[in-house]
């Protein structure tokens, strides 16, 4: 980890913060590595203008966020190639849709304390990931946690899905332990039902309305084997008293409209969530100290018709 550089922005004038906003779900990007030769050349030209002149570009760069997001990935990609980081790591672009920054070392941390806390809140509920034979990582992005999973290869099939076309594409190139598939905005998904008997999903149910959240509940439900556990994170930190908060909280045209921030209260989950599954565990915070955990459980026998009025 010590010879990680810590991925940088644009230029020193332009603050970290300011880039909070300019998240981007960009398929409309086609990822094209710059070479770190062509990348110093250029910014070795930059520094030669004046700092005035270099600020008002800054300013007109930063009104048009697609064009300033591309050159923010170009250049930490190319920071990470001279750095000889590019090898195992998906692009700064992928990264930075999962992670909200491009950082190289916060991908990696991030992912690796998210594999621990899967353990973690298993081991609370008395099961362990070794027992596990049929594993999906349900919206698996780019494979931050599951690359930290790969010693469970030799005794289990681990699948991921996403609806992120770009992510899955890197996966497949570079995870060559586990199977990837594509997911959908809405179910079904091209699993057979009954096949899974551990599915997490990290951080997706933090972005569906509720709507959506029944939907892949119960697709969830179809394709996990009975008795099989689940393991997904919630955000309680905003959900108030309305127990569950949606909020329209990206710029249009980062995101799908229907990827936004979603708030669940523990009351709302363990009422909810718990109508399609047992509730064998909440862990508040137990994920990487910031999302909820909770451990649910397909019961045997399943429940045909769930009223959520
Ligand atoms: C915040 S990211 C987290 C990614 C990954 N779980 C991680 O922790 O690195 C949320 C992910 O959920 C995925 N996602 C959202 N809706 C989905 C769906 N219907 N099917 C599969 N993946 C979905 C997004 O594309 C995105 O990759």
């Amino acid at each position: 980890m010590a010879a990680l550089s810590k991925a940088t922005i644009l230029t020193d004038e332009i603050g970290a913060a300011r880039l909070k906003n300019l998240t981007g779900f960009t398929r409309f990007y086609k990822i094209r590595p710059i070479e770190p030769q062509a990348h110093m050349f250029a910014l070795k030209l930059w520094r030669q203008l004046p700092a005035p002149f270099r600020l008002s570009i800054i300013n007109a760069v930063q009104q048009n966020k697609r064009l300033y997001r591309w050159l923010l990935f170009r250049h930490v990609d190319a920071k990470d190639r001279a750095a000889g980081l590019n090898i195992n790591l998906p692009p700064a672009e992928l990264r930075y849709r999962v992670s909200s920054t491009p950082d190289a070392e916060n991908f990696i941390t991030v992912g690796r304390i998210c594999a621990a806390d899967i353990q973690s809140a298993l081991s609370k509920v008395g099961r362990d990931l070794g027992s596990f034979t049929r594993i999906l990582d349900f919206g698996c992005g780019c494979g931050r946690t599951m690359v930290h999973l790969k010693d469970l290869a030799s005794a289990a099939q681990i699948d991921g899905t996403d609806i992120d076309t770009s992510a899955i594409e890197w996966c497949r190139h570079h995870i060559n332990f586990a199977n990837f598939s594509l997911s959908n905005e809405n179910p079904p998904i091209d699993y057979q039902s009954n096949t899974f008997d551990f599915i997490y999903a990290i951080s997706v149910f933090t972005h569906l309305n509720e709507d959506y959240q029944f939907r892949w509940l119960d697709e969830l439900r179809r394709i996990a084997k009975p008795d099989a556990i689940l393991l997904l994170t919630v955000d309680s930190s905003l959900a108030g008293e309305d127990g569950f908060v949606f909020q329209r909280s990206y710029e249009n045209g980062l995101f799908p409209a229907w990827y936004q921030n979603a708030f669940h209260s523990k009351e709302y989950v363990l009422t909810k969530f718990g109508s399609y599954f047992d509730v064998l565990g909440y862990f508040p915070r137990g994920m990487n100290a910031h999302q909820d955990v909770v451990v649910l459980q397909k019961r045997k026998i399943p429940v045909d018709s769930v009223n959520h009025a």
